[in-house]
This record gives structure tokens, C-alpha cells and sequence, in this order.
């Protein structure tokens, strides 16, 4: 019998993780259907333990569902615990393992497709939302030389940056600093809108990250525009989902032809 997994979100309609793990399933030569499943806003608990018992093995989780995949889970990982949020569900019995893998998915994007080595850089965490939340401890892992939360709200990203053990304050603190990374975790994209930044934020020969992908965010062209590399969310994608495929089957395919595959199309 098939191994089934699944991702769910609301909406799910657009969601390119079943592409993704079946290419991961193909290239590793595993036998496993991986599809989307769209929960209603009110019933994203039945929906997963409706799956599980028709066999389901594991489960993605994407917006808005990972705060309630956290309470989900009967056993949490470290960073589960970090980012208060769960994307990778593994039914194990009776038990429900939770996982969050977005934030080593950034950080092997960084390192493995970026070049880019976190350790000893300044960087600057744009949000404190969901998306930051993730991607702190794995950061802070890579002992950057410091990492600044900045948000909109000023307080969320000082709560944010106690947790993590660093710094974090408004948009006003970062007036005459610059940074080796610029990370966008806000939902500004979103809004087509970009997050109040210094015209200098850049440091000579940074990154500017968007966790979006899919276009050009007016982060993007910002970073561009004052000479700064600039890399869009897409590898954070496919690289958070070899983390769950890893979580799940043990083996962490290769993601560098699937990132390929997905720019080309
Ligand atoms: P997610 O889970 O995707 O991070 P979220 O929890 O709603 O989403 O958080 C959205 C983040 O984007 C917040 O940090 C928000 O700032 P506030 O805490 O001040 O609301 C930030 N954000 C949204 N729109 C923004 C904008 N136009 N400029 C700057 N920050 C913005």
C-alpha cells in the first residue's frame, strides 16, 4: 500500500508542496502520495485525525493552521517549542509528533544555495509574526554576531527577541545601522507594501531576503535598487519540505534540481 501524506491549509488551492514531494519521492525512489487537503477554518483538528485514521503517515501544515498543529501535538520538538508553531505532523500510534522545519529550511537555503554563512554576520529580522517567530532559534544557532528583530509594533519584537536571547525594538531603532542580512518576514509583501527601512540598511556586499516568492516584492526592489543580492522565498520552500520528507522517511533528498524545476516553470 501507498504511504499517503498531506498538506493542509485554507486555502490550499495554489500550494506547490504535493509537486515538490513527489519529486523528492521520485528521485529518492519511495512510494508515497502527498496531497492537499483544504480544512475548514473550524475544523482543522478533524480534518487531520480523519486522515490519520484512514492511514495517513504525516502531514504539512501551512497558514493559518500551525499555532493550532502546535496544541495538536502530543510531543513536541525543541524547535516546535522555539517557534510555537508546528509544519510537519508524524503519526506515530497514538501519538502525534510535532515538528517545525522553516527555519532550518531558511537556514540551509542560506548556507547550502546562498553561500551565505550566518556565523559572526549582523543580521536584521524584518516581522514578529508567525514567520520570524520560526526562524529565530535556527539563527541564533548559526552564532551570528548579533541578530536584530524589528517589527512595526515595537513591543512584539522585543517579547520576540527575549525568547531568542538577542535584540529587538521599531523600525526607528535601525537609523544608522547597517546589516550583512536582511531578512523579510513581515506580511507587508502581501499588502504590496515595504516595511519602513533606512535608505543605508544595507552593509557593503549584503543579502536581502524575502521569505516570499512568486514575484517581485517592493522589498525586493528596494534591496535592488541599493545594491544588495537578493534572493525571493522559494528555496526556503523546497528546503523546509527535504526537512519534513527527512522528518518523515529518513533520507533528505536532493533539492537543488527541484529548485531548478520550479524556477523554470
Ligand atoms: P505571519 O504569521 O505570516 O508572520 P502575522 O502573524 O500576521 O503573519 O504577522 C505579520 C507580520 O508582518 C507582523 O510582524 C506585522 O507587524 P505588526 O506586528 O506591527 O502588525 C508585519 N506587517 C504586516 N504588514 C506590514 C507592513 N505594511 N509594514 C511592516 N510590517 C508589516
Amino acid at each position: 500500500m501507498t504511504d499517503r501524506y498531506a498538506v493542509f491549509g485554507n486555502p490550499i488551492a495554489h500550494t506547490k508542496s504535493p509537486g515538490i514531494h513527489a519529486e523528492f519521492a521520485r528521485q529518492t525512489g519511495q512510494d508515497l502520495a502527498y496531497e492537499a487537503i483544504e480544512a475548514p477554518l473550524d475544523g482543522f483538528r478533524a480534518a487531520v485525525l480523519a486522515f490519520r485514521d484512514a492511514g495517513g503517515l504525516g502531514a504539512n501544515v501551512t497558514v493559518p493552521f500551525k499555532e493550532q498543529a502546535f496544541v495538536l501535538a502530543t510531543q513536541r520538538s525543541d524547535r516546535a517549542d522555539a517557534a510555537g508553531a508546528v509544519n510537519t505532523l508524524r503519526f506515530e500510534g497514538d501519538e502525534i509528533m510535532g515538528d517545525n522545519t522553516d527555519g532550518a529550511g531558511l537556514v540551509s537555503d542560506l548556507v547550502d544555495n546562498l553561500a551565505f554563512d550566518p556565523a559572526g554576520q549582523r543580521i536584521l529580522l524584518l516581522g514578529a509574526g508567525g514567520a520570524a517567530r520560526g526562524v529565530g532559534l535556527p539563527l541564533m544557532e548559526r552564532e551570528p554576531y548579533e541578530l536584530f528583530i524589528a517589527n512595526r509594533t515595537a513591543y512584539k519584537a522585543r517579547e520576540l527577541s527575549a525568547r531568542f536571547d538577542c535584540y529587538g525594538g521599531g523600525f526607528e531603532a535601525l537609523e544608522g545601522r547597517q546589516f550583512d542580512l536582511v531578512i523579510n518576514a513581515t506580511a507587508a509583501s502581501l499588502a504590496g507594501e515595504l516595511p519602513p527601512l533606512p535608505d543605508d540598511i544595507f552593509a557593503e556586499g549584503a543579502l536581502a531576503y524575502d521569505m516570499m516568492y512568486g514575484r517581485e516584492t517592493p522589498f525586493m526592489s528596494f534591496a535592488r535598487a541599493r545594491g544588495a543580492r537578493v534572493a525571493d522565498g522559494l528555496g526556503m520552500l523546497v528546503e523546509q519540505a527535504a526537512e519534513a520528507f527527512l522528518v518523515w522517511r529518513g533520507v533528505r533528498p536532493q533539492t537543488a534540481p527541484v529548485i531548478a524545476m520550479l524556477r523554470a516553470a
